[in-house]
């Protein structure tokens, strides 16, 4: 393979605008061409344009490409790339139901090719400081998580819910940092006001090794925010995806609510900032080399879809759902 891989991105929207920006900065990829069947995404275009992405695929020889189209239609872009043995990073969530992520899946591994999921908050670097330091068993055993994910609604989030949008961010890490299933899932929804899906979540999980988890996740909030607490027998980090910012709260030898703690038991931790989409990218680039597995490959990406779907069905059910085992799990 060429010291350069040549890389293609197919969905020139705000996400695929940022993964050409990247390709365009990484020393060891060239952004060869792009596709968007929306042609006047394609003015201005970094590279070769197509607003056909068959196309594409027919006319350029490529080593890798990143699939940044509405999330059903990801099921049958990455099924063609697939067919041209291109390897594949589609952005999450993988696609639009367990059981087309499966077909993807499927048909990669059938085809031999290399397939990662864009769960770029893995490449949060707070994130990644919080599983350092957690694996490392700084506060003990985890007993608890709670995920923030609140925002305003942006037009292009209409094709599916925000369960599956939103909360696969939160549900990917949580599994990532516990390295631990989910069992159980319960949740309640707000439908139907700016889709016709689901618009907020606020779910709880239990984890096979007992850790609960939170989910506030919502596009209806006026004010964004990205945060996420671990809960563990010595204290409790709190993450800031936005901010990349981690700070750790320090229970102390003998946790005493009386009197109340100051800010002295707080510790902001030192997070050398890097934009998550380089680090995702430049590790797809080596996935494609054949150098590594993918950061997030597709057993991990259903797994997470697998919570989703058990999410929205406790919500229509009102009731608690078992997650179903997967590959990735039990
Ligand atoms: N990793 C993240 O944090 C993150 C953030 C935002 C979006 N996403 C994901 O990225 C994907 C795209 O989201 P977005 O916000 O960029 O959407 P978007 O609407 O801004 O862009 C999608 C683009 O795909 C084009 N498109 C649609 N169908 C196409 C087809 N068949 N062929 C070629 N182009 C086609 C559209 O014209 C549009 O320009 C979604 O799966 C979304 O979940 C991930």
């Amino acid at each position: 393979m060429a010291d350069r891989l040549r890389v293609a991105v197919i969905g020139m929207g705000v996400m695929g605008g940022n993964h050409a920006r990247v390709y365009s900065e990484l020393p060891d990829a060239e952004l060869v061409a792009v596709a968007d069947c929306d042609e006047s995404r394609l003015n201005d275009a970094p590279a070769r344009a197509y607003g056909d992405y068959h196309r594409l695929l027919a006319e350029e020889h490529l080593d890798a490409v990143s699939i940044a189209v509405p999330t059903r239609s990801h099921l049958e872009v990455a099924l063609a790339c697939i067919e041209r043995g291109v390897p594949l990073l589609v952005e999450k969530p993988l696609a639009a139901s367990v059981a087309e992520g499966e077909r993807i899946q499927a048909a990669a591994e059938a085809r031999g090719v290399p397939l990662a999921a864009g769960h770029i908050e893995r490449c949060n670097p707070a994130v990644v400081e919080l599983k350092r330091r957690l694996d490392a068993g700084e506060i003990g055993r985890v007993l608890q998580m709670r995920a923030v994910r609140v925002g305003p609604f942006h037009q292009r989030h209409r094709d599916i819910g925000v369960v599956h949008d939103l909360a696969t961010h939160d549900i990917d890490v949580m599994r990532h940092l516990l390295g631990c299933e989910v069992e159980r899932a319960r949740a309640e929804t707000q439908r139907g006001v700016r889709t016709e899906f689901e618009d907020a979540l606020l779910g709880l999980l239990r984890f096979e090794n007992g850790v609960i988890g939170s989910l506030e996740v919502n596009w209806l909030t006026p004010v964004k925010q990205r945060t996420l607490a671990v809960v563990g027998e010595n204290g409790m980090f709190v993450a800031d995806y936005i901010r990349q910012e981690l700070r750790f709260y320090d229970s102390g030898p003998d946790p005493d609510p009386s009197p109340p703690k100051d800010a002295a038991n707080v510790t902001a931790i030192d997070v050398e900032r890097q934009e998550p989409l380089r680090v995702e990218l430049a590790a797809f680039l080596r996935t494609a080399r054949g150098l590594e597995p993918p950061l997030v490959g597709a057993a991990d990406a259903i797994a997470a879809m697998r919570v989703a779907e058990a999410l929205v069905e406790s919500a229509q059910l009102g009731d608690a759902v078992q997650v179903p085992v997967g590959e990735a799990g039990r």
